[in-house]
Order: C-alpha cells, then structure tokens, then sequence
C-alpha cells in the first residue's frame, strides 16, 4: 500500500474545521498534527483525535512526517514565519490567507522557488469560487487585461441590507454584527482592505505582473447614505464595493477598491448579500463571470481540500510539482495613481434655494472639462434647500476634485454629500 500523504494544519476555526471535516472523505490523506490557539477549548469535531493537537505551531512546520502544511490562521505573524520554515523543512504549503500573500508574496513564491516546493491559495481570494487553478491553466491562453468583482461578503451584505431596508451604514451594521456577520471590529471589511488585499493577489496573477499593495487605492463603504441608494435606485443603478483592476496595452496597471454605482444591466449589480462575483476579461475568450460563496466553513474547505489534493496527486510521480501553478512572473507592474484616472462620477450636492445655483454647478464642471450626463434636482423642501444629484460623463480624477473644491468654497452650496464613482 502507498504511503498516506501527510497534513499539518495550523489553525482549526471555522475554515480549519472544514477542512479537518471534508478531508476525513479521503483514505489517501492524514491529518497528522494540528495547531491551535488554545488547547484546552472544547471541541465537538466528529473523528478529531484531540491527541494530535498542539498550542505549538512550530511543532507542525517541524515535523518531518508533514508533507503539506495548510495554514489556516490569517495575518502576517507568526503565519510568515512559519510558512518560510515550514518550506525550508520540505514542505509544499496551502493557505488562504489573502493578506500574507498581498503583503509578502513576492517574498514567499521566491522562498518556495528556491526550495522547489509549492505554494498554492485558492481559498484566499473568493472562499469557495475557483479563480486561481482557472486563471493559470485553462485560462492560460488568454491576455486578461480586466477584472470587476465583489471580493468581499461583510459589505456586500451591508450594502444589500441598506438597498432593500432603507437603512442607514451604521443600523445595518448593529444588526450584522449582532447575527455574526459582521466582525466585532470590522474595519478590515467596511474599509476596503479585504477585498485590496484579494484583488492585489488577483491581479497579480491575471496580469502577470507584480501588483504592489501599497499602490492600490482603497476606499471603504461607510460613508454611503441610504439617499445615496435611493438616488442610485432611482437612475438604474445599485451600490457595489467593487475591485477593479485594468491593465492597458503599455503594461500600465490600475488597480483599486471603492464603492461604485453599478448599472442594473450588470451582472455584478445584482449579486448581493454575502456571494461574490469576479468578471474577467480576456482575449480570446472574452468576458467571464464566476460567482459563489465568498467565505464560510465549507465553501474556504472545498478551495483548500482541492489544492491539498492537487499537490497530493502528483506526490511520488515528478521532482518539479504542479509547473502551471508556480509563480511565472518576476517583473512588477508600473502602477496608475488614482488621480490619473478617468471615471464616471455621481454626485450628491445639497444647496440653498438661490438663483443660479445649477448654472453654478453647471460652469464649474464646464471649466474643468467635465460633461454633465444628468442633474436631477427635486423640489424645494421645507428646509428651503435642494438635493441635487448629478452624474457626469468620462472625466479626469483630477479635474472631479478641482471641482469638489470649487464646490466646497461656494456659499450657496451647504454640502456636498457624496462623489461615487460610476461602473461603465
Ligand atoms: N471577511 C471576508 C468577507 C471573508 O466578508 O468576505 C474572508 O475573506
């Protein structure tokens, strides 16, 4: 009989569980060690022999029976540390940890090269939806030079609450944290760093350039408004936190995360609650949408128990594993600031009941190259102020927020209440 292929894991949480849980299906594997955080937790995992816990991670990184080490815990320490050894003392890695690898990829792919093993991570950026094994090998064809997704399950669910409650940012995110889906602390989600951690990772591999996570503008979810919403209803559009990445015909990279008015006509507009959706685009095969699970026990186990089992497959049978799924791609690519950027904007503006203010509006726009799609203005209230939404045509970052200044020094101006950019 051959010999069981042998699995560390490091952390048994939920996406640990699941792991532990979906493996127990395959006779070849074992999981031989694992490690927690806390060693005397009660645990109700059917056919965990608590024997092979431990509460010292680098007892599983050491072990020379280990073959495959998942780590499952998240962050940068120790869970660098123990990857870099874990490859040193021999052995192939599995992760999901989206920020680790957005951080220090470049770091751990030439680690892993130089020591000949792999490193793949499926589950770090869309939990249950196949991208990374797709993009590298069935897609390897093609040129992808666009991706629009939803990387990230908290804000879109937030963000679907809002739409079909009319509720406020923050009575939707009291009710999501009461229910457990949203974290105690949610800034990682409601800012945007999830989803900039996931789509640098994405990007990386699509483009095959280095995308650095540094250079990717990130704007988070918490100053969109119920009107907001309304408004966006209203023109045909849905709010989306969207990570977007385009790459143009000079190797030019411009990749960011923010909110944005998504036309209802998209597919993207109308993935909602906690599912994700990632858009590509290639030639030759064109535009390609997957959706699914983004996060959750079993959907992240079913991305990590497929790497583990494709690593396991060729165990024995080749000195240089899984050639496709290696990192291919040393140079970095030249990054777009945002203000080099051209988008569509939607503009909420508030403004007192006074002669002139949309002719106002109108020539600052004017002067600044901007081309006014729409100006909805509604009746005068019994504030005696108006809420005028605009959108504008294509127009330079740069040139929006020389207006937003402009607009911000006007007295017959009150606010200006939100500049979200529009999905084309
Ligand atoms: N916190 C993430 C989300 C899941 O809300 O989608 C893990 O990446």
């Amino acid at each position: 009989m051959e010999r069981k292929i042998k699995i560390g894991l490091i952390g048994l949480g939920t996406v640990g569980s699941g792991v532990f849980k979906t493996l127990k299906a395959f006779p070849d594997i074992e999981v031989t060690k694992i490690a927690v955080k806390n060693i005397n937790k009660k645990r109700n995992i059917e056919g965990l022999d608590e024997s092979i816990l431990t509460d010292n991670p680098y007892e599983v990184v050491n072990d020379p029976e280990i073959d495959i080490v998942a780590e499952l815990i998240g962050g940068i320490d120790p869970a660098y540390d123990l990857i870099v050894n874990a490859i040193k003392k021999g052995k192939h890695i599995v992760t999901a940890n989206k920020e680790l690898l957005a951080k220090k990829g470049e770091d751990l792919f030439n680690i892993a090269s130089e020591y000949n093993k792999v490193i793949l991570y499926e589950a770090a950026i869309a939990g249950g939806i196949p991208l990374i094994m797709p993009i590298k090998t069935i897609l390897a064809g093609n040129k992808i030079n666009k991706i629009k997704a939803i990387l990230n399950g908290t804000t879109n669910y937030i963000l679907t609450k809002m739409d079909v409650q009319g509720a406020s940012y923050q009575d939707v995110l009291d009710e999501a944290q009461k229910l457990g889906y949203a974290e105690t602390d949610p800034t990682g989600d409601v800012e945007g760093f999830d989803a900039a951690y996931k789509i640098t990772t994405l990007a990386t591999i699509a483009f095959k350039k280095r995308i650095k996570f540094e250079n990717v503008y990130r704007e988070g979810i918490t100053n969109i408004r119920p009107e907001d919403m309304k408004a966006a209803n209203e023109m045909g559009y849905k709010i989306k936190l969207i990570a977007f990445a385009q790459i143009d015909d000079n190797g030019k990279a411009d990749v960011r995360v923010h909110p944005m008015l998504v036309p209802k006509s998209k597919t993207l507009a109308h993935i909602d609650y906690v599912t994700n959706a990632v858009t590509l685009s290639g030639h030759p095969v064109g535009d390609v949408t997957l959706s699914g699970p983004g996060a959750g026990e079993f959907p992240t186990a079913s991305s990590v128990v497929g790497d583990i089992l494709s690593i396991a497959s060729e165990f024995g049978k080749t000195d240089y594993m899984l050639p496709m799924m290696r990192c291919n791609h040393s140079e970095s690519a030249q990054m777009l600031d945002i203000t080099e950027t051209e988008n569509k904007y939607y503009l909420s503006i508030t403004a007192n009941n006074k002669i002139g203010v949309i002719g106002r509006i109108g020539k600052a726009c004017e002067e600044n190259n901007i081309s006014l799609a729409s100006i909805v203005q509604k009746e005068f209230g019994s504030k005696n102020c108006a809420d005028i939404t605009v959108i504008t045509e294509l127009a330079k970052e740069k040139d929006m927020r020389k207006v937003i200044d402009i607009f911000n020094r006007d007295d017959s101006i009150i606010s200006v209440n939100s500049l979200i950019r529009v999905q084309i």
